[in-house]
């Protein structure tokens, strides 16, 4: 079954051609971040004109790397669904792909598969599996969200616990303009830390102590700002040293609330294996740590799927095949900005 699948949540333009969940035949992605970086984060506005602007080449150029059209549906070479984010993320953005999906089913009557985008992440770690063992931890860890969610079967989702404020990357970015690095700062923050102390500064690891499944990150943001308050005035930067020793102890800061917090997840939920998600689970150190520490196997998003893509999508979107919409159905989907996950849809 070939998937056609779409994203557009947030500040990419992505769409893959996916056969059968697991090969991605084409994964074509464009990103708005040069525009985003002049203004130092996303402006809503102007990431949902330029999701317009580029969405309709980006499909074109999926269709065309993975060497297939719109073809027939079900004699293997052409497109058998079409596949979308429908949430969460920002409104503007996600439409655009929302509704050039629609179009397309309409145009070429196909299917319709709505997917959160979030599932997309859990299920970017899964494309090599064939026989699934649930139940599988997922944590999410992205610019917008992060979650630890049970995952109980396709598509079938408890969330656990999540963070009380930042999510994680958005601690990163937060982090990374205090620094005057430049948006989306995880990166960037994680290349610096290779050559810092990451006991430099003692930064906190906030409800650490407390028995939930939560985390937070305003306060260790807080911190950083304290400790470079004095050091950095107006357009001033911190020598590389420093630098590298406040990126590489913040970042072991953020790194070990995760992965205490998940450890003792793991330990209430006795998942069959930890999935790690989501645009921050390109971290070097967060990788190494979980896979580490947690005592259960950890399935890893391969890095070229860990930020925004569509592949994510299209590799979601086949396990949940079965709800395929056809008909007007399609036409009742809209977009979700705050979709969250949940439990199955019962049949
Ligand atoms: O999943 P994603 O592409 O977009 C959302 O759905 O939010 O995640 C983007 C986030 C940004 O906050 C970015 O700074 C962070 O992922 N990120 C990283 C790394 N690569 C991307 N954070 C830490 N270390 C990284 N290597
Ligand atoms: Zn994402």
């Amino acid at each position: 079954m070939n998937i056609l699948a779409i994203e557009s949540s947030c500040d990419e333009t992505a769409a893959a051609v996916v056969a059968d969940g697991c090969d991605v035949r084409s994964n074509v992605i464009s990103s708005q971040i040069d525009v985003h970086r002049a203004t130092g984060g996303v402006v809503p506005e102007v990431a949902a004109r330029l999701q317009l602007e580029t969405i309709v080449p980006v499909v074109e150029k999926a269709l065309a790397d993975a060497g297939t059209d719109w073809g027939g549906t079900g004699d293997g070479t052409g497109i058998d669904a079409i596949a979308v984010t429908q949430g969460p993320g920002l409104a503007g953005s996600l439409i655009v792909g929302l509704e050039t999906a629609k179009a397309l089913a309409l145009a070429k009557d196909k299917p319709l598969i709505p997917v959160n985008h979030l599932a997309g992440h859990l299920y970017a770690c899964l494309a090599d599996v064939t026989a699934f063992a649930f139940p599988y931890l997922g944590l999410v860890v992205s610019g917008g969200h992060t979650e630890f969610v049970l995952m109980r079967g396709h598509h079938d989702f408890e969330l656990v616990g999540s963070t009380r404020d930042d999510a994680a990357g958005e601690a990163f970015d937060k982090v990374g303009k205090l620094l005057g690095l430049p948006y989306p700062a995880g990166p960037e923050i994680s290349k610096l830390a290779r050559g810092g102390d990451p006991s430099a500064y003692e930064f906190p690891r906030a409800m650490l102590d407390q028995d939930n499944f939560d985390v937070s990150f305003s306060g260790l943001k807080t911190a950083v700002r304290q400790a470079i308050r004095d050091r950095i005035a107006g357009d001033q930067k911190l020598p590389k040293r420093e630098l590298a020793d406040v990126c590489a102890s913040f970042e072991a800061a953020a790194v070990d609330a995760l992965v205490t917090k998940a450890a003792r997840t793991v330990r209430a939920t006795k998942p069959s294996a930890v999935l790690l998600g989501g645009g921050v689970a390109a971290n070097r150190r967060l990788r190494a740590s979980l896979s580490r520490k947690l005592g259960v196997p950890v399935r890893l998003t391969p890095p070229e799927f860990a930020t925004d893509n569509a592949a994510m999508i299209g590799i979601a979107a086949y396990w949940r095949r079965s709800e395929a919409l056809n008909g007007g159905g399609r036409f009742g989907v809209s977009a979700d900005p705050s979709l969250a996950l949940g439990p199955a849809a019962t049949p």
